[in-house]
């Protein structure tokens, strides 16, 4: 069944498998949200199936929570757990200083907040998101519905002292419907082609009424686990500075590829 894997989920699932080797028992787990976090709940769920690992995770979203009670993962809120040893999250894009967009899920404002809860933020990722610059990829914004059309003008117009290519925004949809997140918001996606300076930005845009919370996370991420399609893995941590290469199987284990819904 892997064999029918693309290269790119073959990336994705063999960063998701190096940095399920990061979880230790007892400790308290971030679950991020999106397809290569999804493969990392199918790994810690066999982890704890097969080998005993015993861990409480505070998913970022409702369908990571629904995923993670699935494959056996102890469930339970940042409120009950307080305080975070490790968060693994996926990422849309991410440079050289491990800044970060993300929120192409539209669980930005949990991964967020989940994350800055954490001793260490780990993100995995398939070669495609490494980029130079941020801002190829639209950067989302988690919006309130409450005018919102006024605070998207707020923001296009913020956006011409900033440095940045484009101005332009749209709403994501669901269809016919407005997208609305998991805290009730909409998303507004902004195509910015490159941007600057990610710490202002970031700053610039959570100051406007309206905006909760932006999809860059600047000094957030620690390490990044990159994989590539042929099973060869990179761990790259930005605080001591060291490059590990690894290189995984794609040998198939229960039943971690029959649910490839996500
Ligand atoms: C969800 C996210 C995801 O982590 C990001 O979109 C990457 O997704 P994928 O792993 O499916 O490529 O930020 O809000």
């Amino acid at each position: 069944m892997s064999g029918d894997l693309s290269p790119i989920d073959k990336a994705k699932f063999v960063a998701a498998k190096r940095a399920a080797q990061m979880v230790e028992t007892g400790m308290r787990v971030g679950l991020g949200t999106g397809s290569t976090a999804a493969w990392l709940v199918r790994c810690l769920g066999e982890m704890v199936r097969d080998n005993g690992l015993r861990i409480k995770g505070v998913p970022t979203s409702t369908r990571t929570a629904e995923l993670a009670r699935q494959v056996g993962i102890e469930v339970i809120s940042l409120d009950e757990a307080k305080w975070l040893d490790l968060t693994i999250d996926g990422a849309d894009e991410f440079d050289g200083e491990l800044n970060l967009i993300k929120g192409g899920g539209g669980a930005l404002l949990q991964e967020k907040i989940v994350a800055t809860a954490s001793d260490r933020m780990v993100v995995i990722a398939d070669v495609g998101k490494e980029v130079e610059t941020l801002g190829a990829f639209p950067l989302p914004i988690e919006v309130i519905p409450f005018g919102w059309q006024t605070t998207q003008a707020l923001v296009e117009e913020t956006l011409v002292s900033v440095d940045v290519l484009g101005r332009e925004s749209s709403l994501r949809m669901n269809g016919a419907t407005p997208f609305v997140t998991d805290e009730g918001n909409h998303i507004v996606d902004l195509h910015l082609k490159r941007i600057g300076n990610a710490r202002q930005l970031s700053l610039i845009l959570n100051q406007i009424p309206g905006v909760v919370e932006n999809g860059l996370f600047v000094d957030i991420c620690d390490t990044v686990v990159l994989g590539h399609g042929d099973g060869k893995v990179e761990v790259r941590d930005i605080n001591d500075g060291t490059v590990s290469t690894d290189r995984l199987d794609f040998l198939e284990s229960n039943n971690l590829f029959s649910d490839l819904s996500d």
